[in-house]
Parts: C-alpha cells; structure tokens; sequence
C-alpha cells in the first residue's frame, strides 16, 4: 500500500511524526511525504523535522506565504502533478491549514481516496480561514479519522459519520511520548531565565490582522501579575508596530516542539488563540484562557480548564484568577491514536 502524506504548518509536523513512526512499524506500507513549504523559516519548520525524527520530505513544494487564493492554488498545482506520478492508494491530510484542503481537492479531482486526521472539528466561525478548510476537507473525504466524541457528533449532523472513525487525537500520543524526550533533551534554563510565568502564543489572523484585538491582548499581558513569556510567530512579529505593550511581556523567538512541551510544563497558566495548544495545556493540566469567540475543542471548557475570552482584556484579567477546577476526564482517546489511524487505512 502507498499513502502520500501532506503536511505544510508547524502543527502538521506534530501530527505526522505520531502517525510515521506508527507507518515505520508496518510492513507493506510505503509513506510518501510532501512538504508543501507553507512553513519555511528553519525554526518554523526544519527544526520540527530534526528533533522529531520525521523522515526528509519526499518533496518540498517550496509555496512559501501568499494570499490564501494563491497559496493554496501553488499547492494544488504542485501536489497534482506529483500524485498523478505517485500514484497512491490513499492521500493523508492533517488539520485544517491551506494545506489540508489542497491537498484534499487534489486528491478528490484524481479519484484518489483521502484520509482526513483531526476531522470532525467546526468552530462555526466561517470568517475562519481554518473553518473552510476543515468543512471542505471532511465533505470530499473518504475516512475521517477524529480525535473526540463532540467531533463524531458534529459529523453525525452533518451526515458524515458513515466514514468516521474515532481513533482518538494524536496530540495527545505525542506528548505522552515526547514529554520525557523533552527534559532530557532541554532544561528550563536554556530557554528563559522565568521560574514563574504565564506561557503564550498569538498567531491566529482574526488577532494579529485586527489592531484593536491584537492592542487589548498585549494590555492584558502587560498588566498580569506573572511575567508573560511569548514566543512569537512571525506572522504576529510583523504586526507589532504602534502595539504598546511593557516589558512584562517577555517576547522570544519560535520555539521547538520539545522546548514547548518544557515550559507548558513549567508555566503556571496558559495564555493563547492556538488550537493546539489549548488541548496540550489541558493534557498538562495547566489552565487555559483562550484568546478566540469559540473554540472547536470545547470538552476543554469543562471544570474551569479553559475559558474563551476572545480579546477582551478585562475578561482574560480577570479569568487568570481563577483558582478552582474539576477533576478532567480524558476525551481524547487512550494514546493509541496514530495505531488507529494505519489500522483504519490497512482495514478499508
Ligand atoms: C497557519 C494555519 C493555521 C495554523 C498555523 C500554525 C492556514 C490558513 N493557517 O497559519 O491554521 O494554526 O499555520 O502556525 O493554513 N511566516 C513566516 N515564516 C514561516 C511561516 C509563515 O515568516 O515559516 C509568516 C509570513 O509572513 C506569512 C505569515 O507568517 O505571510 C502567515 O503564514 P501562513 O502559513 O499563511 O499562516 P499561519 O499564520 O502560520
């Protein structure tokens, strides 16, 4: 059997290198991986390569930023040609990144069957780029592989769920087997000089393309009572000019996935508008504020582990307080989700 891979986005990296090292153990099964170069910086994107061991892309597609029309167009332009010379029994999309869905429609159109890992998400927020793509991938999809109970209902709604596997989410098996990998390889030490802080990260385009909302932020981070440790997306970076903020805002470069999982250990509270985050800050047992109107993983809000405060600087100040939790439950499967994903692709 042969499955073509794609992945372009930092969080895509996460994801694949859970359900590769599952395709390593298989016999019969040949993993084509294309790198749609969506993410390009080295510490956005090689760095992820490395330090999870993902096999070297078969081929990078090089697409780079753009607007989203052109973007996806290069990728599908790309990816077509190379699926029609692969020749693969199944493509295997990631998430709900630009991505995701070129990937997907360059499958559909060649009569290529897709798998679809983290299917069965909505925010019902269309002006979300991610929420077109998630909704149009999960509709031209032949399996869809879900991380959650509330996701298989989404999709039960949507008439969807005839294709729908619950395999449980693969965030969850990669920081279960990365955590150790993450304080043997890291200390705390060389990546702040924080004992005590709040970690966050801002990149979402309904934050960083809004002044107000990326202005309200910055003041609530100014005014907490920990220092708020920030590593910053260059999409974010780039919108920083006429932002007032003070230096209890201590902004860093990207950081790797394993010196993530150190201070997500390490901080006190989280602070972002990530999805993926929001879930590994659940699994850490640390709180979450999310900086978003909706959030897709909404089992998260349960007990006081998360609360949606958009970008309102009094809420997100005055959430931060709260001290009290439920004990959690666990939503997202048992660790054994890259298993079910190549089971479920070996059994159709
Ligand atoms: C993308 C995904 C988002 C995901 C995020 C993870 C879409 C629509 N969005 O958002 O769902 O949560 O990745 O990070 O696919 N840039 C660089 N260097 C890079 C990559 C990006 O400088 O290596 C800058 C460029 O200025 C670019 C901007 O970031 O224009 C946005 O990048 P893009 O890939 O379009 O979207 P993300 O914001 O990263």
């Amino acid at each position: 059997m042969k499955i073509v891979s794609i992945i372009g986005a930092r969080p895509q990296f996460i994801k694949a290198a859970v359900v590769s090292k599952e395709i390593k153990k298989r016999v019969g099964i040949e993993d084509v991986l294309i790198h749609t170069g969506q993410h390009y910086d080295e510490n956005m994107s090689k760095i992820f390569f490395d330090e999870l061991e993902i096999p070297h892309p078969n081929y990078n597609l090089e697409v780079g930023s753009g607007l989203h029309g052109a973007q996806t167009a290069a990728m599908l332009e790309r990816t077509e040609q190379i699926l029609i010379k692969e020749k693969p029994d199944w493509v295997l999309v990631y998430g709900d990144t630009n991505s995701t869905i070129a990937g997907a429609l360059a499958a559909a159109k060649l009569h290529i069957k897709i798998a679809h890992v983290e299917a069965g998400l909505r925010s019902f927020n269309k002006l979300m780029p991610e929420e077109i793509n998630r909704i149009t991938t999960d509709r031209i999809s032949d399996l869809l592989l879900v991380p959650s109970q509330n996701a298989m209902q989404l999709l039960a709604k949507e008439n969807l769920v005839e294709n729908a596997i619950f395999t449980g989410d693969v965030m969850f098996d990669s920081i279960l087997f990365y955590q150790h990998m993450a304080e043997e390889k890291y200390s705390l030490k060389s990546i702040t000089n924080e004992d005590e802080f709040y970690l966050a990260t801002v990149h979402r385009a309904e934050n960083t393309d809004d002044k107000e909302r990326l202005q309200n932020i910055f003041t609530a981070f100014s005014e907490m009572d920990k220092p708020v440790l920030l590593p910053l997306h260059p999409r974010t970076k780039s919108k920083l000019t006429g932002i007032i903020f003070n230096d209890n805002i201590k902004i860093i470069e990207p950081v790797s996935y394993l010196e993530m999982i150190l201070l997500l250990k390490n901080s006190s509270k989280v602070l972002t508008d990530s999805g993926g985050l929001q879930k590994e800050a659940y699994f850490m047992k640390k709180p979450c504020i999310t900086m978003r109107d909706e959030t897709e993983w909404i089992e998260t809000l349960n007990g006081n582990w998360n609360f949606i405060c958009g970008a309102n600087a009094k809420l997100i100040l005055e959430k931060i307080c709260v001290n009290q939790f439920d004990k959690q439950k666990e939503y997202y499967g048992n660790g054994s989700a890259g298993k079910n994903i190549v089971d479920a692709l070996m059994n159709i």
